[in-house]
């Protein structure tokens, strides 16, 4: 067990945010040659109803930071627990990132993945500055879910399942 505060260890840090369990979501976007892009993010979470906006946060060091910054559009893909590979998968940009993998055009054309627990197609409403990422806000234009799916969590820097411990 770790106790206590450090104001200064960035790894404490990041162990003291990874108390906050999350679900995991891949983001997907178009590139400027109309390339689909996607990467693995936990950072998503909502914020307003009225409008209807979302965030996730973007670190500045990730390989397809340029995409993700200047997209018009994106989609937030909320995982179910089947699909933890697919988190694997989009956290690396090493391959292929779109061959073999189940998914359709969303109204903007951006890749919507086959069997998430919700889909989230937004417009890209705000760009602000996070220190070492950048929080994107997007007003959503569509949306889907279904209500009989196990989410995937993660928690502790680890994947989880509802129920875990
Ligand atoms: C569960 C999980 C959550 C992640 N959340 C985010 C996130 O919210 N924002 C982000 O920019 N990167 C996040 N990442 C990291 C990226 O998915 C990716 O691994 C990172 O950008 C390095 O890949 P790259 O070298 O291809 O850019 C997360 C990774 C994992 C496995």
């Amino acid at each position: 067990m770790q106790t206590g505060t450090n104001a200064t260890d960035p790894r404490e840090f990041r162990s003291a945010l990874g108390q906050f369990a999350t679900g995991v979501t891949v983001i997907t976007a178009l590139d400027d040659q109309g390339q689909p892009r996607g990467i693995t993010a936990n950072s998503f979470s909502s914020v307003s109803l009225d409008p209807m906006l979302v965030l996730w946060s973007l670190g500045r060091g990730a390989s397809a930071f340029e995409v993700f910054s200047q997209a018009e559009h994106f989609a937030i893909n909320v995982l179910t627990l089947e699909q933890q590979v697919l988190s694997n998968h989009f956290a690396t940009n090493d391959h292929e990132q779109f061959k073999g993998i189940a998914c359709s055009n969303g109204r903007a054309g951006v890749p919507v993945l086959d069997g998430c627990a919700a889909v989230f197609e937004c417009e890209t409403e705000h760009r602000y500055d996070g220190g070492d990422h950048v929080i994107l806000v997007g007003r959503v234009q569509c949306f889907s879910y279904r209500d009989d799916a196990q989410p995937l969590i993660f928690h502790g820097g680890q994947y989880a399942r509802l129920g875990d411990g």
